[in-house]
């Protein structure tokens, strides 16, 4: 059955991910919110949802949606995730928060704690956590070859010289990274 998904923030990312809503028979999108009226308006005529232009009277209006995805920005990319992601899940939702899940870690954990005290997920959308690098960096972690982790600058390109040089996997997909099911 399909999900309910009501979506935050629509200047940007949140169209490809209005767009993926769309695509996914997964996902039965139906709201969206933003704090900018004439943005959420457009959007919502764009995909065929309704407008909200908060996120509490987001979930006031549509009290059965499952899960809340969270496109804001903020600094750093980062520090308008926490207000609107704590907000859905104490309303008991489901949250897909776009990368990175805050820039403050103090944040974030509680952000995490909140999901577990509410026995909800907390996805974040970072896009590169299922290719070749990030597999090798996390094996790094796991087989303890470096100590605690405080900080991971990470340079990555597509199409370029890192996945030529990727020899894909029997099954791997067109775009040459390995598919996981
Ligand atoms: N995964 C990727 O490849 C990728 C690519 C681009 C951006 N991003 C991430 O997407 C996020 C958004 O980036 P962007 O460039 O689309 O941001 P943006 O600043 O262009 O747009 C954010 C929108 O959210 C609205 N907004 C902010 N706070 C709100 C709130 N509390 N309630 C309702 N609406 C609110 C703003 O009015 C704005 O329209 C960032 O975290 C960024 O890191 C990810």
């Amino acid at each position: 059955m399909a999900l309910k998904v009501g979506l935050v923030g629509t200047r940007g990312i949140g169209g490809q991910h209005a767009e993926a809503h769309k695509a996914d028979p997964l996902s039965d999108f139906v709201a969206v919110c933003d704090l900018v009226k004439e943005r959420a308006d457009s959007f919502a005529e764009r995909f065929g949802v309704k407008a909200y232009y908060s996120l509490k009277d987001m979930l006031d209006g549509e009290p059965d949606l499952d899960v809340i995805d969270v496109c804001t920005g903020g600094l750093e990319n980062g520090s308008w995730h926490y207000e609107p992601a704590m907000q859905a899940m104490d309303a008991g939702k489901h949250v897909l928060v776009e990368k990175p899940l805050s820039n403050d870690i103090f944040e974030a954990r509680e952000m995490v704690a909140k999901a577990r005290e509410k026995n909800v997920y907390l996805g974040c959308n970072l896009n590169h956590y299922f290719t070749p690098p990030a597999e090798r960096a996390k094996k790094y972690v796991t087989d303890g070859e470096i100590g605690e982790q405080v900080f991971c600058l990470m340079k990555m390109g597509f199409q370029g010289g890192e996945q030529a040089n990727y020899k894909a996997p029997t099954g791997a997909n067109v775009a040459g990274f390995p598919t996981f099911t």
